[in-house]
């Protein structure tokens, strides 16, 4: 499925008014980026954004953010989108390049996403341990959950039945009810439907299009203790180095480094939930300056959701390690030289790549 390079994109999509180019610090405030203030829907591996060209200039009243990894596909997304609207504003679409393996880095929970739209996500069926990156996983999943609304919708669409049928019981097993479904979309009189470019091609071919709508249930339905939400404080100094903390012997991830910080407690917040943690473990006060972002991470028996809180140091005396064997001021750049617990190894790499030399 690889594309041939456009060399047009990159400068057509650095001249739109409304792409954006790795969207982090838009997190939380997408509503703000539209010239109406409607309900958000957000579209995953938009590819060349066949279907959300049409679909956003149909539906003026909600905004859309459409986003991929490839800037080669949304160059193509930017001049459908452009053919589809005409002479028109283009005012309620947005364009973004961001990886959504990440995506809790980008949308939060006051972005209030009422849908999400996947259509034919790459099935990654070759090989089990590489399962982990469809778009449907529970990894994704418990990320999206953290950005929609409690009864906001997946929508989606595939070829690949192994995909379609492994999709089920992820969406059981995070928290989502299945409300519709169809094993041949293009016959089953649902409407309106927005074929997307993939979607056209199958259906040329004669493979029948599977299609699902599930609905989030509330984090109060799922099952008790499968869900365990955590913050984590990226603390800086004035040097601007991270502190690291590392586990004593025994217990899980012994002996790795990590952002120090914990569980939050009933009706707590993240960043009330770092300032707490950090003056329990380190006897240390801290000013949370900005919530940087979620990352899930399932363990066999729990699923972890972890929010990342940037906050300065308040009080410069020494730390008190009353939890933790070691700690240590490192250089963004520097940490993914640690061993860290897996949980935290995805906020290193990304502090790290904003620290390039
Ligand atoms: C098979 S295409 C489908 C495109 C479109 N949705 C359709 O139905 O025609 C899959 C798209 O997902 C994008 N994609 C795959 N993994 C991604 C990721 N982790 N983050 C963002 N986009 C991704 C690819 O770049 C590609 O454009």
């Amino acid at each position: 499925m690889h594309m041939r390079r456009k060399p047009w994109a990159r400068p057509e999509l650095a001249a739109c008014g409304y792409y954006r180019e790795e969207p982090a610090q838009l997190r939380g405030r997408w509503g703000d980026e539209f010239a109406r203030r409607q309900p958000l829907q957000v579209e995953l591996g938009c590819g060349k954004g066949v279907s959300t060209a049409r679909m956003a200039r149909d539906n003026p009243g909600v905004n859309f953010v459409a986003v991929d990894v490839g800037r080669d596909v949304l160059g193509c997304a930017r001049r459908n989108a452009q053919a589809a609207y005409g002479d028109a504003p283009v005012d309620n679409l947005i364009l973004a390049a961001l990886n959504v393996e990440q995506i809790g880095q980008y949308f939060a929970a006051q972005d209030a996403v009422e849908r999400i739209h996947i259509s034919f996500c790459n099935p990654w069926t070759l090989k089990k341990r590489h399962e982990k990156r469809r778009l449907t996983h529970p990894r994704q999943l418990w990320q999206y959950r953290s950005f929609l609304m409690d009864g906001g919708e997946l929508h989606f669409k595939t070829d690949d039945d192994a995909l379609f049928d492994d999709t089920l019981g992820y969406l059981s097993s995070c928290g989502f009810e299945v409300r519709y479904l169809t094993r041949d979309l293009h016959r089953s009189g649902y409407a309106p439907n927005y074929e997307s470019e993939h979607e056209l091609k199958y259906a040329a071919q004669g493979v029948p299009v599977k299609f699902l709508i599930a609905v989030k249930r509330p984090d109060a339905l799922l099952p008790a203790g499968r869900l365990v939400r955590v913050a984590a404080a990226v603390i800086e100094n004035a040097r601007g180095e991270v502190l690291l903390c590392r586990r004593g012997p025994g217990g899980e991830c012994a002996g790795r480094w990590e952002f120090p910080g914990g569980k939050l407690e009933p009706g707590e917040g993240a960043a009330a939930c770092a300032r707490r943690e950090v003056l329990e473990e380190l006897g240390a006060r801290i000013r949370p300056v900005q919530e940087l972002g979620e990352t899930v991470y399932a363990y066999p028996s729990r699923t972890v959701s972890l929010t990342f809180v940037r906050a300065a140091l308040e009080e410069g005396g020494p730390l008190e390690l009353r939890e933790h064997a070691q700690a240590a001021w490192v250089r963004p750049r520097a940490l993914t030289g640690y061993a860290l617990c897996p949980a935290d190894v995805q906020m290193a790499r990304a502090l790290a790549a904003r620290d390039a030399p």
